[in-house]
């Protein structure tokens, strides 16, 4: 009998390999949708711990990724014996982590968050009274304490695509563009930048905003977060002015690198069953204690946006 394969492509692969999912969407929606679907097979056309985030929640299911070197910078900055040590030194704490992080590091948090929902699961810990720690997007929880005036310590790890985005390079490109008006941004991105933009938020909430754009129709958009989702972006509103936000760097791709692993090849021979690397490594025990603080987080999106 044949088995069935579903495939998950996240916003930041390239346009072919989403016109070949079963689903495109941010890390909520997909880890949901992997939970949820009835497959044999899952080929997760993203990153490692997406992937792995897929098989904590489908055990069932036997779970690909295209490419096995296809990790995160926010996973490979956090060496997980001194995160440990780290948490341990906020015994009264709660540990919030992010949902980019390997299996192990959520294995030692109490929630795990996306940038979905961040926001709505530190607000309502505060306002219960919770001391918070957060992890590991430095950038991120400097935004969060920031703007909602919290005292959470911060782990540092940085997304080496999004900390490029830089505030300086943003205002020559204001100044150059007529029409330039809005900036939307991914929270990943430095704090300076995250503090000029009209809107923060997950890959989904960006694309929202942009198909509910109702404003002045010759404005120019910024978008400050990987290319991929600009796809998306034009396709939904070809009548707007949308662009990548400018950095300062050699290179002006945006990239993910890890995401572009996800060659059409790749993801063609994944789902044939003949490539990439089975998410087989995590034992029963692991995967039980990552799985705890990210039902919690599911469970309270299913409660609050409900
Ligand atoms: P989203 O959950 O917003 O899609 O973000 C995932 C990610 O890795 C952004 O760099
Ligand atoms: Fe990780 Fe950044 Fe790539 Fe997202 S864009 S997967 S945070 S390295």
């Amino acid at each position: 009998m044949s088995r069935r394969v579903v495939t998950l492509a996240h916003y930041y692969t390239q346009p072919e390999i989403q016109q070949m999912a079963d689903k495109v969407g941010d890390s909520l929606e997909l880890s949901l949708y992997a939970k949820e679907c009835a497959a044999d097979v899952i080929v997760f056309a993203g990153v490692r711990f997406m992937a792995e985030t897929a098989k904590i929640l489908n055990p069932q299911a036997e779970v690909i990724l295209p490419d096995t070197n296809s990790t995160c910078s926010l996973v490979t900055q956090t060496d997980v014996a001194a995160l440990k040590k780290w948490r341990e030194s906020y015994p009264d704490h709660v540990h919030v982590s992010y949902i980019n992080s390997s299996a192990e590091h959520k294995a030692l948090s109490d929630w795990i968050v996306t940038s979905r929902n961040v926001d709505d699961v530190i607000a309502h810990l505060y306002a219960e009274g919770k001391k918070v720690i957060f992890s590991p997007d430095r950038n991120m929880g400097a935004y969060l304490n920031f703007q909602y005036g919290y005292d959470m310590p911060l782990w540092s790890a940085v997304c080496e695509v999004h900390d490029k985005f830089n505030q300086a390079a943003l205002d020559e490109a204001f100044a150059a563009t007529p029409g330039a008006k809005y900036l939307i941004a991914h929270p990943e991105s430095p704090l300076p930048v995250l503090l000029h933009a009209d809107y923060v938020g997950s890959t989904s909430g960006m694309l929202n905003w942009i198909k509910a754009y109702d404003r002045e129709p010759e404005a120019t958009i910024f978008v400050a977060t990987e290319e991929g989702i600009l796809y998306n972006m034009h396709a939904a509103r070809p009548d707007l002015r949308i662009v990548q936000a400018p950095i300062y760097a050699g290179c002006q791709c945006n990239q993910c690198p890890y995401m572009k692993m996800n060659t059409i090849d790749a993801v063609r021979k994944a789902q044939r069953g003949e490539g990439g690397i089975s998410i087989d490594y995590l034992d029963a025990a692991l995967m039980d204690a990552a799985r705890l603080p990210i039902e919690r987080m599911l469970e309270f999106s299913r409660r609050y946006y409900a």
